[in-house]
């Protein structure tokens, strides 16, 4: 299924919902022709909405000969309002608009058949089709929107957003049109399994690659899924920077060498990473001592495994949408610490790169994985290292270590992990001034981050409930060396940054 995307965030959100209903989706430009589409052989394309308005000149189009090439579409919104406007309807500007809930009243068609004739759907335009070409008939309409659906035979087109939860049919109306249009629906987390297995294994023939873990989702997925592919031909490099989650480390061993049976590099590199950060304060300074300290390793683990040709990435499908090409061939800068260096000469093994992160999670979860390293939260590459502010010592990568598992340990038995982002703790540099039994305390105090966001691009800090931090806070204090008061960062991001450093 190919989604055309016209400048919106929509696109995205189309191309996941038609993977939920297991069909595979990639999103390409408008500016492709019809011959270029052809040759990609879609079953169907779908064209999603866009900020611009069809009747403004220069504003995206697509080549009408899609339209000649027999293949179902389904246009969306702005996508709806081309398809009538470049077959002959009209579109009309309207006074008010429609944004938000809508009720919507079918009169009939194929597509709506087998739904509630009035039901709420989510719109949000200003234009609106309001003559239908020639051969097409109207499905539905609201109060504002005299034609708020229209089909032929095959193509179709819906002014109000299926893609999103609040249209309480869409999935469902998506579904319909995929199986209207004799759409297959048989793409599953297993068939991308075998699928890649399969193409890791011609990409790489009887040649070493290596894989450089980093303890998060992506790499541990990719690493996972390649050694399905090639097994003893692969290696794992794990640099251990002593700046990572409590226990994160023995669980990357654990997972990877034992239960998993990887070949795996373990560098024990706390020491160095200790030394090289003494005396260093400076956010960026400090980011830059671990980056390249890191890179340094991996090249001498790296350069251990003869022959290795290829290097697996854990690349997904948004970066590459985001890099606004369909091949990043570029190493990802942010992926590991610092980014690996341009000049490795090694080819990129990418097997996720077709997929969205919570497509990766379930990959992960089928290749057995365990639930604390499919569901682990984004974790910054330089570590707690950007989250100690001030100078980076074992003892305070400690204290921050004892804190921090109080603060997940808590939000996971109150059943909120999975609807935050990222929770952890802070350690500032500064200390306060406490009373603990009859005794003066003169400690760190601990700032709780704990942020909701769909991408990271932006965040709201988590509106936890206070017997939740109560709890948080008590534990720390109690049980925490050093920590003797514990402050909740509300700000969101933007005007604040995720992370503190
Ligand atoms: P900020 O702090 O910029 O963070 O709001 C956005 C997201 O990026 C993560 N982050 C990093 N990830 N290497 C990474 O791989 C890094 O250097 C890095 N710095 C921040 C952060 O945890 C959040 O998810």
């Amino acid at each position: 299924m190919l989604v055309v995307d016209f400048g919106a965030q929509y696109a995205q959100l189309i191309a996941r919902r038609v993977r939920e209903a297991n069909v595979y989706s990639e999103i390409v430009s408008h500016e492709l022709t019809a011959a270029e589409i052809e040759l990609l052989r879609p079953d169907g394309i779908i064209l999603s909405g866009g900020p611009k308005s069809v009747r403004v000149e220069g504003s995206p189009r697509i080549d009408p000969g899609i339209y000649e090439l027999g293949v179902p579409i389904l246009g969306i919104c702005y996508g709806a309002q081309l398809i009538a406007q470049q077959l002959g309807g009209l579109v009309t500007q309207f006074d008010a608009g429609e944004y938000g809930r809508t009720e919507l009243q079918i009169s009939g068609g194929r597509l709506l058949d087998s739904q509630p004739l009035e039901q709420d759907v989510w719109m949000s335009h200003f234009d609106c089709v309001t003559e239908v070409p020639k051969g097409f008939a109207i499905t539905a309409s609201t109060a504002n929107a005299p034609v708020a659906a229209f089909e032929n035979s095959h193509i179709f087109g819906l002014q109000y957003h299926p893609e999103v939860s609040h249209t309480l049919h869409g999935q469902q109306t998506i579904e319909r049109w995929l199986d209207i249009s004799g759409i297959n629906r048989t793409w599953t987390m297993s068939s991308v399994i075998d699928e890649q297995v399969a193409a890791v294994q011609a990409q790489v023939g009887s040649n070493r690659v290596i894989c450089g873990l980093s303890g998060g989702v992506d790499s541990a997925v990719a690493a996972a899924l390649v050694h399905k592919a090639i097994g003893s031909q692969l290696t794992c490099v794990f640099v251990d920077t002593g700046l990572m989650r409590k226990n994160e480390g023995e669980q990357v061993i654990e997972t990877f060498q034992k239960t998993q049976g990887i070949e795996l590099i373990h560098v024990r590199a706390a020491d160095e990473f200790f030394e090289k950060l003494e005396g260093i304060t400076d956010p960026e300074s400090k980011r830059k001592a671990i980056g390249e300290l890191f890179i340094r390793l991996f090249e001498r683990s790296a350069g251990r495994v003869d022959d290795a040709r290829f290097l697996v990435q854990g690349t997904l499908y948004p970066d590459i949408i985001e890099s606004g090409s369909s091949h990043a061939a570029t190493i990802k800068s942010h992926h590991n610490v610092g980014g690996l260096p341009e000049d490795m000469e090694f080819e990129l093994v990418e097997p996720l790169r077709s997929l969205f992160k919570d497509e990766v999670r379930e990959v992960g979860s089928e290749l057995g994985l365990p639930d604390e390293i499919v569901w682990r939260q984004p974790f910054p590459g330089p570590g707690l290292g950007v989250r100690i502010i001030g100078e980076v010592t074992r003892d305070k990568v400690a204290i921050l270590q004892d804190a921090d598992v109080i603060v997940r340990d808590e939000l996971s038995k109150a059943g909120l992990e999975r609807e935050i982002w990222q929770s952890f703790a802070v350690l500032p540099d500064i200390r306060s001034v406490g009373v603990m039994g009859d005794e003066r305390t003169y400690g760190y105090p601990c700032i709780i981050r704990a942020v909701t966001s769909e991408d990271a691009m932006t965040a709201d800090w988590a509106r936890i409930p206070y017997d939740v931090l109560e709890l948080m806070s008590s534990r720390i204090i109690n049980e925490v060396d050093g920590i003797n008061r514990v402050a909740y960062d509300i700000t969101s991001k933007p005007p604040g940054t995720i992370e503190w450093e």
